[in-house]
């Protein structure tokens, strides 16, 4: 390893020494992570601060992120909370130059902001429609819409969206939903055709059956969870390493030939599941 390798690992917390011998390096960032105060953009906003990166993370629930902020400082991380509802352009735009004005640079976004209920499609009333779409692929677009100007500026950038499972197969929590999230993958090939050539990287990891505080309100029984595992390949839930994991290869530098993918987390249920 040569030097400048050792000073960095030199830099890091423990479990980002324990992942630099797993072989992940991950070189440090100014990493955005919208909706990071609970499930998955939680998990991210922990992994990246205990890297040594500068992570901003936005959330509704300014309680939950307020807390977040406090245990990412005891534990000796580096991030900066902001309360956010990502269905205000004017409150994203603020935000991120905010950002920009006081640190400069935002080189990778996290959008993990998202809602789901389930609603039969007969039930679904012209608000719920609304709001899932508003959170769900409006407010995607508005964080894309304010951040791409100073990645172009700069000469690029790395975009990782939350997206579902169930807009490849129609699950979850119903037309809203699967609809929303399919809309986020149009969105996403629609940014990696139009910005690729100007150094965009953006991908869409597609999750299911995470164990995350959404999962649960989806699954809230044992028995409910049980019949959900046996629809797995692996029979078991994905877990907040595994969004992780593939969140951070995805901002990492080692993915710059992967573009405009899918990458779906599920355990095999998507495609293996007769
Ligand atoms: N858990 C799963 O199995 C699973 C599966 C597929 C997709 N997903 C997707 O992953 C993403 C994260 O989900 P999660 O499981 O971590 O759920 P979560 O509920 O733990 O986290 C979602 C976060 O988004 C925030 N949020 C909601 N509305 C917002 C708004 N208007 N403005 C700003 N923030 C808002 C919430 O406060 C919450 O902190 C979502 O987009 C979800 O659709 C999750």
């Amino acid at each position: 390893m040569d030097k400048c390798c050792w000073l960095t690992v030199e830099r890091l917390t423990s479990k980002a020494k324990y992942e630099v011998k797993r072989g992940v390096v991950m070189s440090q960032k100014n990493i955005l992570v919208i909706g990071g105060a609970s499930g998955i953009g939680k998990d991210v906003v922990f992994s990246r601060a205990n890297n040594g990166d500068t992570v901003f993370f936005t959330d509704l629930n300014k309680e939950a992120g307020e807390s977040l902020q406090k245990q990412v400082e005891e534990n000796g991380g580096k991030s900066v909370f902001i309360q956010h509802n990502v269905t205000s352009w004017q409150e994203t735009k603020a935000i991120i130059d905010n950002i920009l004005n006081n640190y400069g640079k935002i080189d990778a976004l996290v959008h993990s902001a998202g809602i789901t209920f389930t609603k039969s499609c007969d039930n679904l009333t012209y608000h719920d429609w609304r709001k899932t779409f508003q959170v769900n692929l409006t407010g995607l677009f508005y964080s894309i819409k304010a951040i791409l100007p100073s990645m172009l500026k700069n000469g690029g950038g790395k975009i990782v969206i939350v997206g579902s499972g169930s807009s490849i197969t129609g699950s979850g929590g119903g037309v809203h939903y699967a609809g929303s999230k399919g809309g986020a993958i149009g969105l996403m090939r629609a940014v990696a055709k139009e910005y690729s050539h100007q150094g965009i990287n953006i991908n869409l990891i597609a999750p299911r059956v995470i164990k995350t505080p959404m999962l649960e309100e989806l699954y809230p029984t044992k028995e409910s969870k049980e019949q959900l595992i046996n629809t797995i390949p692996t029979r078991k839930l994905g877990t907040l390493s595994d969004t992780t994991n593939a969140i951070n290869f995805l901002i990492s530098d080692e993915s710059s030939y992967i573009q405009g993918n899918v990458l779906l987390l599920d355990g095999g249920r998507t495609y293996l599941s007769s």
